[in-house]
Protein backbone atom coordinates (compact mmCIF):
# COMPACT_ATOMS: atom_id res chain seq x y z
CA UNK A 1 0.00 0.00 0.00
CA UNK A 2 1.36 3.40 -0.97
CA UNK A 3 1.42 5.92 2.16
CA UNK A 4 2.28 9.69 2.30
CA UNK A 5 3.02 10.88 5.54
CA UNK A 6 5.04 7.05 6.90
CA UNK A 7 7.44 5.27 5.29
CA UNK A 8 7.56 1.37 6.07
CA UNK A 9 10.22 -0.89 5.65
CA UNK A 10 10.26 -4.56 6.05
CA UNK A 11 13.41 -6.06 6.65
CA UNK A 12 14.83 -9.19 8.74
CA UNK A 13 11.60 -9.79 10.52
CA UNK A 14 11.66 -6.44 11.37
CA UNK A 15 9.15 -3.81 10.21
CA UNK A 16 9.85 -0.22 10.41
CA UNK A 17 7.66 2.32 10.13
CA UNK A 18 8.65 6.27 9.92
CA UNK A 19 6.80 8.71 10.69
CA UNK A 20 7.38 11.24 7.58
CA UNK A 21 5.77 14.96 7.81
CA UNK A 22 9.08 17.03 7.59
CA UNK A 23 7.48 20.03 6.91
CA UNK A 24 5.16 20.22 10.09
CA UNK A 25 7.85 17.50 12.45
CA UNK A 26 5.85 14.98 11.80
CA UNK A 27 2.52 16.36 13.52
CA UNK A 28 -0.02 13.71 13.94
CA UNK A 29 -2.69 14.63 11.60
CA UNK A 30 -5.81 12.33 10.67
CA UNK A 31 -4.12 11.18 7.47
CA UNK A 32 -1.03 10.27 9.32
CA UNK A 33 -2.57 8.62 11.76
CA UNK A 34 -5.02 6.40 9.63
CA UNK A 35 -2.18 5.24 7.54
CA UNK A 36 -0.10 4.41 10.77
CA UNK A 37 -3.08 2.55 12.10
CA UNK A 38 -3.24 0.43 8.02
CA UNK A 39 0.67 -0.18 8.40
CA UNK A 40 0.22 -1.46 12.15
CA UNK A 41 -2.32 -3.45 11.89
CA UNK A 42 -0.77 -5.07 8.29
CA UNK A 43 2.44 -5.55 10.25
CA UNK A 44 0.57 -7.46 12.82
CA UNK A 45 -0.73 -9.54 10.40
CA UNK A 46 2.54 -10.45 8.17
CA UNK A 47 4.34 -13.83 8.84
CA UNK A 48 7.48 -12.24 7.83
CA UNK A 49 7.31 -9.21 10.35
CA UNK A 50 7.75 -10.42 14.44
CA UNK A 51 8.91 -6.90 15.89
CA UNK A 52 7.81 -3.03 14.84
CA UNK A 53 10.08 0.11 15.06
CA UNK A 54 8.40 3.56 15.02
CA UNK A 55 10.75 6.19 14.72
CA UNK A 56 10.33 9.66 13.37
CA UNK A 57 13.25 11.98 12.05
CA UNK A 58 16.29 13.50 13.54
CA UNK A 59 14.35 16.63 14.54
CA UNK A 60 11.59 15.17 15.65
CA UNK A 61 9.23 11.66 16.66
CA UNK A 62 6.23 14.14 16.16
CA UNK A 63 5.78 17.52 17.52
CA UNK A 64 2.19 16.41 18.96
CA UNK A 65 -1.28 16.35 17.67
CA UNK A 66 -1.59 18.96 13.79
CA UNK A 67 -2.65 22.23 15.75
CA UNK A 68 -3.64 23.74 12.38
CA UNK A 69 -6.03 20.75 11.65
CA UNK A 70 -7.37 21.10 15.19
CA UNK A 71 -7.48 24.44 16.01
CA UNK A 72 -11.05 25.26 14.41
CA UNK A 73 -12.79 22.13 15.21
CA UNK A 74 -15.83 22.62 17.72
CA UNK A 75 -16.72 20.31 20.60
CA UNK A 76 -19.38 18.74 18.75
CA UNK A 77 -17.06 17.59 16.01
CA UNK A 78 -14.60 16.49 18.45
CA UNK A 79 -16.97 14.29 20.59
CA UNK A 80 -19.18 13.18 17.52
CA UNK A 81 -15.68 12.27 15.69
CA UNK A 82 -14.19 10.72 19.00
CA UNK A 83 -10.81 12.82 17.81
CA UNK A 84 -8.45 10.29 17.96
CA UNK A 85 -9.75 7.76 20.22
CA UNK A 86 -9.62 5.17 17.70
CA UNK A 87 -6.61 5.48 15.63
CA UNK A 88 -4.61 6.36 17.70
CA UNK A 89 -4.47 3.46 19.99
CA UNK A 90 -4.46 0.81 16.78
CA UNK A 91 -0.49 0.88 18.60
CA UNK A 92 -1.99 -0.37 21.94
CA UNK A 93 -3.85 -3.35 20.10
CA UNK A 94 -0.96 -4.41 18.16
CA UNK A 95 0.12 -8.14 19.43
CA UNK A 96 3.69 -7.85 18.21
CA UNK A 97 6.42 -6.06 20.39
CA UNK A 98 6.53 -2.48 19.34
CA UNK A 99 9.72 -0.37 19.64
CA UNK A 100 9.53 3.85 19.86
CA UNK A 101 12.80 4.75 18.84
CA UNK A 102 12.57 8.64 19.72
CA UNK A 103 15.47 11.63 18.37
CA UNK A 104 14.59 15.28 18.76
CA UNK A 105 10.93 16.34 19.93
CA UNK A 106 8.16 13.94 21.19
CA UNK A 107 5.26 16.36 22.47
CA UNK A 108 1.71 16.04 23.34
CA UNK A 109 0.72 13.78 21.28
CA UNK A 110 4.25 12.87 19.87
CA UNK A 111 5.12 11.70 23.25
CA UNK A 112 1.83 9.96 24.40
CA UNK A 113 2.31 7.97 20.96
CA UNK A 114 5.61 6.95 22.34
CA UNK A 115 4.42 5.66 25.83
CA UNK A 116 2.01 3.98 23.52
CA UNK A 117 4.58 1.69 22.40
CA UNK A 118 6.20 -1.48 24.46
CA UNK A 119 9.90 0.33 25.47
CA UNK A 120 11.21 3.79 24.13
CA UNK A 121 15.02 3.73 23.36
CA UNK A 122 15.81 7.86 23.01
CA UNK A 123 18.28 9.49 21.07
CA UNK A 124 20.67 11.59 22.98
CA UNK A 125 18.81 14.54 21.60
CA UNK A 126 15.16 13.72 22.37
CA UNK A 127 13.28 15.73 24.05
CA UNK A 128 9.60 14.60 25.71
CA UNK A 129 6.84 16.98 26.70
CA UNK A 130 3.02 17.65 27.50
CA UNK A 131 2.53 21.03 26.46
CA UNK A 132 -0.96 21.18 25.62
CA UNK A 133 -1.58 23.43 28.53
CA UNK A 134 0.44 26.33 26.42
CA UNK A 135 -2.41 25.80 23.91
CA UNK A 136 -5.50 25.82 26.40
CA UNK A 137 -6.23 22.08 26.26
CA UNK A 138 -4.91 18.91 28.14
CA UNK A 139 -3.58 16.07 26.68
CA UNK A 140 -6.25 13.59 24.97
CA UNK A 141 -4.44 10.31 23.69
CA UNK A 142 -3.15 9.04 27.42
CA UNK A 143 -0.29 11.80 28.56
CA UNK A 144 -2.11 11.87 31.90
CA UNK A 145 -2.33 8.51 32.41
CA UNK A 146 0.65 7.41 30.89
CA UNK A 147 3.13 9.62 32.05
CA UNK A 148 2.02 9.67 35.37
CA UNK A 149 2.48 5.56 35.26
CA UNK A 150 5.92 5.83 33.88
CA UNK A 151 7.17 9.13 35.86
CA UNK A 152 4.87 9.74 39.03
CA UNK A 153 2.47 11.92 39.79
CA UNK A 154 5.28 14.90 40.96
CA UNK A 155 6.93 15.04 37.74
CA UNK A 156 3.74 14.42 35.47
CA UNK A 157 1.66 17.31 36.93
CA UNK A 158 5.38 19.26 36.61
CA UNK A 159 4.91 18.72 33.00
CA UNK A 160 1.75 18.70 32.11
CA UNK A 161 1.55 21.55 34.27
CA UNK A 162 4.40 23.97 32.91
CA UNK A 163 4.64 22.55 29.77
CA UNK A 164 8.09 21.72 30.36
CA UNK A 165 10.85 19.25 28.54
CA UNK A 166 12.21 16.94 29.33
CA UNK A 167 15.87 15.42 27.96
CA UNK A 168 16.92 12.60 27.49
CA UNK A 169 18.88 11.86 30.26
CA UNK A 170 15.96 13.06 32.69
CA UNK A 171 13.91 10.63 30.58
CA UNK A 172 16.46 7.55 31.30
CA UNK A 173 16.32 8.74 34.92
CA UNK A 174 12.83 8.56 35.44
CA UNK A 175 12.11 5.45 33.90
CA UNK A 176 10.43 7.02 30.91
CA UNK A 177 12.78 5.73 28.30
CA UNK A 178 14.83 2.40 29.07
CA UNK A 179 17.66 3.55 27.19
CA UNK A 180 19.54 6.29 25.69
CA UNK A 181 21.66 6.26 22.53
CA UNK A 182 24.30 8.44 20.29
CA UNK A 183 21.81 10.29 18.09
CA UNK A 184 23.20 8.44 15.23
CA UNK A 185 23.02 5.10 16.29
CA UNK A 186 19.26 5.36 17.26
CA UNK A 187 17.94 3.46 14.35
CA UNK A 188 21.02 1.07 14.34
CA UNK A 189 20.32 0.49 18.06
CA UNK A 190 16.75 -0.08 17.74
CA UNK A 191 17.06 -2.73 14.91
CA UNK A 192 19.02 -4.56 16.55
CA UNK A 193 17.18 -4.80 19.79
CA UNK A 194 13.99 -5.88 17.65
CA UNK A 195 16.43 -7.78 15.55
CA UNK A 196 17.31 -10.03 18.63
CA UNK A 197 13.44 -9.81 19.85
CA UNK A 198 12.65 -11.35 16.76
CA UNK A 199 14.61 -14.48 17.15
CA UNK A 200 12.72 -14.95 20.20
CA UNK A 201 9.74 -17.20 20.02
CA UNK A 202 6.62 -14.85 19.00
CA UNK A 203 4.45 -17.25 21.28
CA UNK A 204 6.47 -15.99 24.17
CA UNK A 205 6.94 -12.28 23.33
CA UNK A 206 3.06 -11.86 22.84
CA UNK A 207 2.57 -13.40 26.45
CA UNK A 208 5.20 -11.22 27.92
CA UNK A 209 3.24 -8.29 26.66
CA UNK A 210 0.31 -9.45 27.61
CA UNK A 211 0.97 -9.97 31.14
CA UNK A 212 2.99 -6.64 31.50
CA UNK A 213 0.21 -4.82 29.95
CA UNK A 214 -2.02 -6.45 32.74
CA UNK A 215 0.11 -5.14 35.54
CA UNK A 216 -0.89 -1.76 34.71
CA UNK A 217 -5.16 -2.90 34.83
CA UNK A 218 -5.43 -5.22 37.86
CA UNK A 219 -4.48 -5.95 41.59
CA UNK A 220 -1.07 -7.66 42.21
CA UNK A 221 -2.55 -10.83 42.96
CA UNK A 222 -4.36 -10.81 40.00
CA UNK A 223 -1.72 -10.47 37.94
CA UNK A 224 0.60 -12.93 39.69
CA UNK A 225 -2.29 -14.82 39.06
CA UNK A 226 -2.29 -13.74 35.15
CA UNK A 227 1.04 -14.36 35.14
CA UNK A 228 1.61 -17.92 36.54
CA UNK A 229 -1.37 -19.35 34.14
CA UNK A 230 0.07 -17.72 31.24
CA UNK A 231 3.71 -19.50 31.97
CA UNK A 232 2.07 -22.66 32.61
CA UNK A 233 0.37 -22.39 29.26
CA UNK A 234 3.56 -21.86 27.86
CA UNK A 235 4.27 -25.78 28.36
CA UNK A 236 2.06 -26.90 25.94
CA UNK A 237 4.28 -25.56 22.88
CA UNK A 238 7.31 -26.87 20.85
CA UNK A 239 8.95 -23.41 21.60
CA UNK A 240 9.29 -24.41 25.13
CA UNK A 241 10.61 -28.12 24.72
CA UNK A 242 12.97 -26.75 21.97
CA UNK A 243 14.28 -23.47 24.32
CA UNK A 244 14.74 -25.66 27.13
CA UNK A 245 16.25 -28.61 25.25
CA UNK A 246 18.79 -25.88 23.56
CA UNK A 247 19.61 -25.02 26.84
CA UNK A 248 20.94 -28.64 27.64
CA UNK A 249 22.41 -29.35 24.42
CA UNK A 250 23.64 -25.83 25.11
CA UNK A 251 22.81 -24.88 20.98
CA UNK A 252 20.93 -21.57 19.76
CA UNK A 253 17.05 -22.54 19.90
CA UNK A 254 15.30 -22.62 16.46
CA UNK A 255 11.66 -21.16 17.48
CA UNK A 256 9.12 -22.00 15.33
CA UNK A 257 6.07 -20.07 16.98
CA UNK A 258 4.03 -23.06 17.84
C1 LIG B 1 1.16 21.56 13.40
C2 LIG B 1 3.40 21.96 13.68
C3 LIG B 1 3.37 21.37 14.95
C4 LIG B 1 2.12 20.85 15.42
C5 LIG B 1 5.37 22.05 14.58
N1 LIG B 1 4.66 22.36 13.49
N2 LIG B 1 4.62 21.45 15.49
N3 LIG B 1 2.30 22.04 12.90
N4 LIG B 1 1.06 20.96 14.60
N5 LIG B 1 2.00 20.22 16.60
C6 LIG B 1 5.11 23.03 12.27
C7 LIG B 1 5.34 24.51 12.50
O1 LIG B 1 4.12 25.24 12.41
C8 LIG B 1 6.29 24.84 11.36
O2 LIG B 1 5.60 24.92 10.14
C9 LIG B 1 7.16 23.59 11.29
O3 LIG B 1 6.40 22.53 11.91
C10 LIG B 1 8.48 23.74 12.03
O4 LIG B 1 8.18 24.12 13.35
P1 LIG B 1 8.87 25.40 14.06
O5 LIG B 1 7.99 25.79 15.19
O6 LIG B 1 9.22 26.43 13.06
O7 LIG B 1 10.22 24.72 14.61
P2 LIG B 1 11.05 25.12 15.90
O8 LIG B 1 11.15 26.62 16.02
O9 LIG B 1 12.31 24.32 15.81
O10 LIG B 1 10.17 24.65 17.15
C11 LIG B 1 9.92 23.26 17.33
C12 LIG B 1 8.79 23.04 18.40
C13 LIG B 1 7.56 23.87 18.00
C14 LIG B 1 9.29 23.46 19.78
C15 LIG B 1 8.49 21.56 18.40
O11 LIG B 1 7.24 23.60 16.63
C16 LIG B 1 6.35 23.58 18.82
O12 LIG B 1 6.26 24.07 19.95
N6 LIG B 1 5.40 22.85 18.28
C17 LIG B 1 4.12 22.57 18.93
C18 LIG B 1 4.29 21.55 20.00
C19 LIG B 1 2.99 21.27 20.73
O13 LIG B 1 2.36 22.17 21.30
N7 LIG B 1 2.54 19.99 20.70
C20 LIG B 1 1.29 19.61 21.32
C21 LIG B 1 0.19 19.68 20.32
S1 LIG B 1 -1.39 19.31 21.04
P3 LIG B 1 5.37 26.33 9.39
O14 LIG B 1 4.67 25.92 8.13
O15 LIG B 1 4.53 27.13 10.30
O16 LIG B 1 6.74 26.87 9.19
C22 LIG B 1 -1.40 17.63 21.16
C23 LIG B 1 -2.66 17.05 21.77
C24 LIG B 1 -2.67 15.57 21.71
O17 LIG B 1 -0.51 16.97 20.81
C25 LIG B 1 -4.05 15.03 21.86
C26 LIG B 1 -4.50 14.25 20.67
C27 LIG B 1 -5.98 14.09 20.51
Amino acid sequence: MAYETIVVDVEDHVATIRLNRPDALNALNSQLLGELSAALTDADRNDKVRCIVLTGSAKAFAAGADIKEMSEKSFVEMFLQDFFGHEAMTITRVRKPVIAAVAGYALGGGCELAMMCDFIIAADTAKFGQPEINLGVVAGIGGTQRLTRFVGKSKSMDMHLTGRFMDAEEAERSGLVSRVVPAKKLLEEAQSAAAKIAEKSLLASMAVKEAVNRSYETTLSEGLLFERRLFHSMFATDDQSEGMAAFMEKRTAQFRDR
